[in-house]
C-alpha cells in the first residue's frame, strides 16, 4: 500500500467512529489518506480526530477556504487511487445511484473514475428497503464493490443485519484493489496453506505448528495479480480478502479431497500446507490415562503433491520442504520425487524460527539452482514465488 492514496469518505452513521480505526490501519500500511466528509459524518466524529489521524485537512464544506484547491471535489478524485465510502448511509448509497451531488462528498464520488468501495451502514429494515437494494444492485451492476454489512446487534436497539463490516476487514478488503496488476487475468492457481489436524479421540488432535502466514500472503498476491485463486486452508486465525475463494478443511483427507477437485481445472498448485503424513484411527469416547505406555496406531495419509505431481499435465507445481538437517539434499529429493517445478525450502534453525513469525528465510529448490534469498517478510517471499510462476505459466 505504500504510497498508494485513498479518500475515505464519512458519513452520519454511529459506525463512523470505526472508521477512525480504518484511517489508522491504512496510514500505518503506508497509504495516504484523504477524508471527505458529511455534515451529519462530522456529528459522530469530530473534524480534529479526523485531521489528526489522517494528517490532512478534512473536506466538508464545499466552499470553505481553507479547502486544498478551489475545485477540490475535482482535484482531490485526480489525486486518488481509491474512494472508500465507510461508514455508507441510505442517504449517500441513493445519491450515487441517481446522481445527485449536493455536498463535497456526493460530489466528488459523481466525480471519481476509479475503484469505489462502499461499507454500508444502517438499521435492517433500511437495508431491506427495496429502493436501498435496487440503489445497491445498480451501483453493483456499474463496478462498484461493497462489503456486506455485518448480521448483529445494531446500535438502534435492533438485532440483524446492517452493522458496518469491522475496519480490520475494509482494511483488508481495500488492499486488493490498491494493489492489483492482470499478470495472470484467465489463470487458476490452487494453494493450500496452515496446517491439518489428526483427531485422536473427541478431544484431542495432533497437528504441527504451521501459522498459515505464507500462504495466505500467496493467497492474496495471486488474486492481485489477477488469477481465480482457491485457497485451501487447515485450522488458522487468518483472514483472507473476499476476492480469494477460500475452503476450510481439517483432517489431511479432506484437504486431499478438495485439492483433487480443483487440480485439473488449475495452471497452478501452490502446497503450502504443512500435511500431517499420519492419521488415526480415532477412539470414538475420550481416551483414558493410563500409567501403562500408549500407543496410537497411525496409518499414512495420501501425499497430496505426490498424487497431484503424478497427474500434472501443464500445471506449475509447487512445493514446500520444511528441514533441519541436510537441508538442500532433501529439497532435492523431495523435487523430482513428487515431480515439482520448485520448492519452497525453509530451514528451520535457531535464528530462522520460521513459523508464526512474519519474516522468513527460503531458498528456491529447482533441479539445476538453488537460490537463496536473504530474510524477507512472507509478503515480499509470497511475491517472489508468484513473480517466479507467472514467469512458468
Ligand atoms: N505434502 C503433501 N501431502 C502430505 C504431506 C506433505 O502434499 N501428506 C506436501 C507439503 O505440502 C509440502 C511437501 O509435500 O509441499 C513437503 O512436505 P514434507 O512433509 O516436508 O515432506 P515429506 O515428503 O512428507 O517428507 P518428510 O516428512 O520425510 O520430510
Amino acid at each position: 500500500m505504500k504510497g498508494k492514496k485513498v479518500i475515505l469518505g464519512i458519513t452520519g452513521g454511529i459506525a463512523a467512529y470505526k472508521s477512525c480505526y480504518l484511517i489508522r490501519y491504512l496510514v500505518k500500511a503506508g497509504a495516504e489518506v484523504k477524508v471527505i466528509a458529511t455534515e451529519n459524518g462530522l456529528k459522530f466524529v469530530g473534524e480534529v480526530t479526523l485531521r489528526s489521524l489522517s494528517n490532512n485537512n478534512v473536506y466538508s464544506d464545499s466552499f470553505a477556504e481553507w479547502n486544498d484547491k478551489p475545485h477540490e471535489h475535482i482535484s482531490i478524485t485526480d489525486w486518488a487511487d481509491l474512494f472508500i465510502v465507510a461508514p455508507a448511509t441510505a442517504n449517500i448509497i441513493g445519491k450515487l445511484a441517481n446522481g445527485i451531488a449536493d455536498d463535497a462528498l456526493s460530489t466528488s464520488l459523481l466525480a471519481f473514475d476509479k475503484q469505489i468501495l462502499i461499507a454500508p451502514a444502517m438499521n435492517t429494515k433500511m437495508y431491506n428497503n427495496p429502493a436501498v437494494q435496487r440503489n445497491l444492485d445498480f451501483l453493483a451492476s456499474h463496478g462498484v464493490e461493497f462489503i456486506e454489512p455485518d448480521t448483529g446487534d445494531l446500535a438502534c436497539g435492533y438485532e440483524g443485519k446492517g452493522r458496518m463490516a469491522e475496519p480490520e476487514h475494509i482494511f483488508r478488503e481495500s488492499k486488493f484493489y490498491l494493489d492489483r496488476s492482470n499478470v495472470l487475468e484467465g489463470k487458476k492457481i490452487v494453494i493450500t496453506a496452515s496446517r491439518t489436524e489428526e483427531s485422536l479421540d473427541p478431544i484431542r488432535y495432533l497437528t504441527n505448528r504451521s501459522s498459515g502466514i505464507t500462504g495466505f500472503k500467496i493467497a492474496e498476491q495471486a488474486a492481485m495479480m489477477g488469477a481465480e485463486t482457491i485457497l485451501i486452508t487447515g485450522p488458522t486465525d487468518q483472514e483472507v480478502f473476499s476476492k480469494v475463494k477460500r475452503i476450510n478443511v481439517i483432517s489431511a483427507e479432506e484437504m486431499y479431497n478438495a485439492v483433487d477437485k480443483e487440480f485439473d481445472s488449475c495452471d497452478c498448485l501452490i502446497m503450502s500446507a504443512a500435511v500431517a503424513d499420519y492419521t488415526f484411527e480415532v477412539s470414538p469416547i475420550k481416551i483414558k490415562k493410563t500409567d501403562d505406555k500408549i500407543a496410537f496406531p497411525a496409518k499414512r495419509t495420501k501425499d497430496i503433491l505426490f498424487e497431484m505431481g503424478k497427474r500434472k499435465k501443464s500445471q506449475v507445481i509447487v512445493g514446500f520442504a520444511m528441514e533441519t538437517n541436510d537441508a538442500i539434499e532433501n529439497a532435492k529429493k523431495k523435487l523430482s520425487k513428487k515431480n515439482a517445478d520448485f520448492i519452497v525450502l525453509n530451514s528451520i534453525t535457531v535464528d530462522n524460527p520460521a513459523f508464526g513469525s512474519h519474516n522468513n528465510k527460503v531458498s528456491f529448490v529447482t533441479s539445476d539452482n538453488v537460490e537463496e534469498l536473504p530474510s524477507l517478510s512472507k509478503e515480499e517471499i509470497a511475491k517472489l514465488i508468484l513473480d517466479k510462476i507467472s514467469k512458468n505459466i
